[in-house]
């Protein structure tokens, strides 16, 4: 059976994502595919995603395909699949606070800003999709509440990718959860980035008594999440659902200084992370770790993305409404509830078997 998804925000993580579910379309189901935890997740091929609906701001994306708007600047992701017509024409959006001043014009920002919810509670049911998945920009607080009403007004779950509370936020799992609808969320973890990186090491020095006394974790890039994100002031909850992936794994306070950085336009979309811990070990001895990451930013997070939205497909086959744990533990950065990642991917395959109910 299809699972139909609708987007909101086609920006490169929704390209790598639409390509990826390209790329992989003819994966057998034995084989291991890098990024997927299984390729037949609970009985959902990748090829069961089916794109129905898009929203967007950018005048040059809006009334494109959708399998053309993937690749209209300032769009940097790589190109690893050729995708066909998708027979969906991209629509505009409301744009409330999904556009920064600085944004505008590497958005190409259309300027009808009067678009009502209940449009795009319309378009979502009108395509019949299943569920909406976030790649707003980060700070978008209000395009995201506005979407995240849509969904429960057109009865379509919510994946949200990006770091505005939604999933974790109690009120919001409630909502979704009196409607009868899964959410899952918040922002993103990707396969192998920054913040898995992180905790992992955090998570070794924890576990081999090391006392960390600091650490940091900076991070470069050139696309437009990366320029978007030289706004301090959109930052808030970028840097508590970065931090808190890490710190909440170390019993004591530790001086953390965890977000983006910088933008280097040249980078494109490779992204690069310092990362840096310093502690103490046995005999009060001095130890430091520092590793540099680099990575092509939107695939890294397009594999785990095509999982979560496999999950919460099999929660509404199960009719399992509210916040889904499991994934939402293993996937995002800012979970309800937050565990060590090995813990997390165990809850996922028994959520898969049925033995765990979300
Ligand atoms: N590995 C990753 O790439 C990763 C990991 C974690 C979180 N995220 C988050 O996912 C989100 C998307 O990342 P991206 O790299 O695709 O960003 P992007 O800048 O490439 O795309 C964002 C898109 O949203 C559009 N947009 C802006 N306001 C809108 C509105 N109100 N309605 C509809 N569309 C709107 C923009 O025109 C743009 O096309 C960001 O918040 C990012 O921080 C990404």
């Amino acid at each position: 059976m299809a699972i139909k998804v609708a987007i909101a925000g086609v920006g490169n993580c929704a390209s790598a994502l639409i390509q990826g579910v390209e790329f992989y379309k003819n994966a057998s189901d034995d084989t291991a595919v890098p990024g997927l935890m299984h390729v037949n997740f609970g009985g959902y091929h990748v090829r069961d995603i089916e794109f129905v609906a898009a929203f967007e701001v950018n005048r040059r994306k809006i009334g494109k395909d959708l399998a053309e708007a993937i690749w209209i600047e300032p769009n940097v992701c790589a190109r690893f699949a050729e995708v066909p017509t998708l027979g969906v024409e991209v629509v505009a959006g409301p744009v409330l606070d999904g556009v920064a001043p600085h944004m505008k014009e590497p958005f190409c920002t259309h300027k009808d800003e009067k678009m009502l919810d209940s449009e795009v509670a319309q378009v979502l049911e009108d395509a019949e999709a299943d569920m909406l998945v976030n790649f707003l920009p980060v700070g978008s607080h209000d395009a995201t509440v506005s979407y995240a009403k849509a969904c429960l007004e057109a009865k379509c779950a919510f994946v949200n990718c990006i770091p505005e509370f939604i999933a974790s936020n109690t009120e919001w799992a409630e909502d979704f959860e009196k409607k009868g609808l899964p959410v899952a969320g918040d922002d993103i973890k990707s396969q192998l980035g920054a913040t898995i990186l992180h905790r992992n090491l955090v998570n070794l020095c924890v576990d081999r008594g090391i006392k960390i006394e600091e650490t940091y974790q900076l991070n470069l890039g050139g696309n437009t999440d990366f320029l978007n994100m030289t706004m301090e002031e959109r930052l808030k909850s970028k840097r508590i659902s970065k931090t808190e992936a890490v710190t909440s794994l170390v019993p004591y306070e530790v001086p953390t200084r965890i977000g983006p950085s910088d933008y280097v336009p040249f980078l494109g979309d490779n992204k690069i992370c310092y990362l840096y811990i310093q502690g103490r070990k046995f005999g009060d001895q001095p130890i430091t770790v520092r590793a540099k990451l680099e990575v092509e930013d939107s695939p890294n997070s397009a594999g785990v993305t095509i999982d979560v939205i496999r999950a919460v497909k099999l929660a509404q086959d199960r009719g399992i409404a509210g916040p889904l744990i499991s994934i939402s533990s293993y996937a995002f950065k800012h979970p309800p509830v937050q565990v060590p990642d090995d813990l997390a991917k165990e809850w996922v395959e028994d959520f898969i078997q049925g033995k765990r109910e979300r």
